[in-house]
């Protein structure tokens, strides 16, 4: 397995490039389901998230027609769908699979999904993907690990999400795409993704209105047809280079950036005395001398985004001062707080909240962490740590940041990837 290895103590400097965000491709190539017609994308960011996607689409019988690892540029047409079910070995490995549950059953009438099970970050039930789906009218039964849902046609509805989830306001907004009426999805997500899967989806001819607020509404049409479409930067990795900046005392250009939709993140890292200038061309994040503590509490969107939690815990582990960060999306996601702790931070745990009590310097060492953004934290603390830090399993790094080593490597840190027969 790949590892990577790192020393700390560069300063970056320089300009980052953004791929294409990974949590708004993977729905929007889901969506190409809802249509026979050719969807076309571009920077399609070349993850392994996506590769499953694409591996899952084609068992369906989606027709892939451009490479996408050459150039992020990806056909898709959804002409000839020969089985609908998603089975346990690719929904196992990406809960985002479970996104083709809503688009084949209000195109088909009926599928048959892998329940996704739990994950290192916690048990992420779908039970208001369900709820809402049979709302619509879907009838829905577990069988041997599978979802099997059938409905002749879906009827628009109000659904009310007990949580904003990003996934089950996805899944419920391409299944009412096709749906008979209107349907009214209340509470749910306003991530920036959401409002790019809508755009998408009113590109296909669908009619989405109020994504990006509470409440969105769709007015079921009989069938979509196909679209062209740039996916959005990531904000995630935006947000995971700038604590790089942060930390390191650096000056960091990240290009395309786009502060709205950080803004509670980048609050924060104000609050911290990192200067962070938005501009045209992005947004630029300049280091001024050791940070300051500061308490955080993720939220849905608009909050402070879980995805960069652990990022933010490792700035706070070098800080001037203590911090209280508490995680109120998922019920275990404090991975990374052991072998952070390993490497000298002083992170105390008590249930969803971790007391950060900031030292002067990180100290490397081997580590090693089960979920994709516990991984990069690891990178980010490797990069302020004293000696060497080599990070393992860094496939959990692959499925969500492209050449993450090559473009912090290309800022001026002493990064590299090795090879592992283990
Ligand atoms: C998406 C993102 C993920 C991000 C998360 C929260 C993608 C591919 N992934 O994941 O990176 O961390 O949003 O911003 O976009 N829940 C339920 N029942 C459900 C659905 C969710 O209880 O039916 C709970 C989950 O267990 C979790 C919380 O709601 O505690 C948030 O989950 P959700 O917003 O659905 O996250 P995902 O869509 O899985």
């Amino acid at each position: 397995m790949d590892g990577i290895i790192l020393k700390g103590g560069a300063v970056l400097e320089g300009t980052v490039t953004l791929g294409g965000s990974k949590n708004a491709a993977l729905p929007v190539i889901i969506s190409s389901l809802l249509s026979a017609d050719k969807c076309s994308y571009r920077r399609v960011p070349g993850l392994r998230d996506v590769s499953t996607t694409l591996r899952l689409l084609s068992r369906l019988g989606v027709t892939i027609e451009k490479d996408l690892l050459a150039d992020g540029h990806l056909e898709l047409t959804a002409d000839k769908i020969h089985e609908l079910e998603a089975p346990y070995d690719l929904v196992k490995t990406m809960r985002a699979s479970f996104l083709v549950l809503g688009p084949l059953l209000a195109r088909f009438g009926e599928a048959r999904v892998s329940t996704p099970g739990g994950c290192a970050i916690g048990s992420r039930p779908v039970d208001l993907h369900l709820r809402g789906l049979e709302r619509m009218g879907a009838c829905i039964r577990q069988d041997h690990g599978y979802i099997e849902a059938r409905a002749k046609e879906l009827k628009g509805a109000v659904i009310d999400l007990a949580f904003p989830s990003v996934g089950a306001t996805e899944n419920l907004m391409m299944a009412a795409t096709l749906a008979r009426g209107e349907t009214e999805i209340r509470n749910a997500a306003q991530e920036p993704e959401i409002v790019e899967l809508a755009a998408v989806l009113t590109g296909m001819g669908a009619r989405v209105g109020g994504a990006g607020t509470g409440v969105i509404r769709v007015e079921g049409v009989p069938e979509l047809h196909g679209m062209e479409h740039e996916m959005g930067p990531d904000r995630i990795e935006a947000g995971t280079f700038m604590v790089g900046a942060a930390l390191t005392g650096g000056d960091v250009l990240i290009e395309d950036a786009r502060a709205d939709d950080l803004k509670a993140f980048l609050a924060k890292l104000r609050e911290t005395g990192v200067r962070v200038t938005p501009g045209p061309g992005g947004v630029r994040v300049t280091g001024n001398g050791r940070v300051h503590g500061t308490d955080v509490a993720t939220q849905p969107f608009p909050g402070f985004p879980t995805d960069l939690q652990a990022q933010m815990m490792v700035l706070m582990a070098v800080a001037d001062g203590a911090s209280v960060i508490t995680e109120n999306i998922f019920e275990n996601r404090f991975m990374h707080v052991q072998e952070l702790n390993r490497m000298g931070a002083r992170i105390a745990l008590d249930g969803n909240r971790a007391t950060v009590r900031g030292v002067p310097e990180l100290s490397g060492a081997p580590v090693m962490a089960t979920d994709l953004r516990a991984s990069v934290s690891l990178v980010l603390a490797g990069l302020v740590a004293r000696g060497a830090t080599e990070v393992s399993r860094v496939y959990h790094l692959d499925r969500g940041y492209e050449n993450i080593e090559g473009k912090l490597a290309r800022l001026g840190a002493d990064i590299r990837r090795v090879q592992r027969d283990d």
